[in-house]
């Protein structure tokens, strides 16, 4: 059993990064392999639209033709059993290193065909996690709730039934006093930081388990 988490933040040892973490240390207490992929570290492209994988005689039908250094995490994603994709909100969406990626993954396996089923490995667990500075009541203001619904839909169009793990006001920097920040209630964020988010790693370490049983 092996789970690939792909953390689609630039940052690679925060919020994103910490859950990601978390969801493979839930997934190794039952013995699955993990590997948390950072993109980046990954030096690729969105989706070039070159329809090699949708030609039924070329050598790429249904796998993404074009080759640099995302292919092979492309191969991984394929292969792997459970598959978690994990972003930061940005201006409402998932992060460009994460939407470029997104593309690469969903558009591979899509067939302009009713006649046959997509070209995915049907058999994988998925989940999307998701951090944003914002609180909860502003997932529907910000309109991220048709971002989720919307990759939520693709990822069970190509694999199975998604889980979607949501983590609210996170903490943007370690220390507020550095920068303009009166837009915030620091005080606040950071009681919740002490007080919700280490219960929010327990909650992905506790997703790790449940998507490799
Ligand atoms: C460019 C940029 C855009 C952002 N846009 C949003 C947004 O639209 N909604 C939101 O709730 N948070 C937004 N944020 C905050 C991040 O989503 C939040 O800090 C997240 O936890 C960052 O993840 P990380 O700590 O793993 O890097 C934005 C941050 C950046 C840097």
């Amino acid at each position: 059993m092996k789970l690939l988490a792909i953390n689609g933040s630039p940052r690679k040892e925060k919020n994103t990064a910490q859950l990601l973490e978390k969801v493979c240390a839930g997934a190794a207490s039952k013995q699955a392999e993990t590997e948390l992929v950072h993109l980046r570290n990954i030096h690729y492209q969105g989706c070039v639209s070159c329809f090699q994988c949708k030609s039924p005689n070329g050598k790429s039908y249904g796998r993404c033709g074009l080759v640099d250094e995302l292919t092979p995490i492309l191969q991984k994603a394929h292969e792997a059993d459970v598959l978690v994709l994990g972003s930061p909100f940005y201006f409402s969406m998932e992060s460009s290193l994460m939407r470029a990626f997104m593309e690469r993954l969903w558009f591979q396996y899509l067939l302009y065909t009713n006649l046959k089923p997509p070209l995915s490995p049907k058999k994988k667990a998925v989940a999307l996690v998701y951090t944003m500075g914002a609180q909860e009541e502003y997932i529907t203001v910000l309109k991220m709730d048709s971002v989720i619904s919307v990759s939520k839909g693709l990822m069970e169009r190509f694999f199975a039934p998604c889980e979607v793990f949501l983590c609210c006001d996170d903490m943007l920097f370690d220390d507020y006093s550095k920068y303009e920040t009166d837009f915030f209630d620091v005080s606040a964020k950071l009681k919740r930081h002490q007080e919700v988010f280490p219960q929010e790693l327990e909650q992905a370490f506790a997703l790790g388990t449940r998507l490799v049983e």
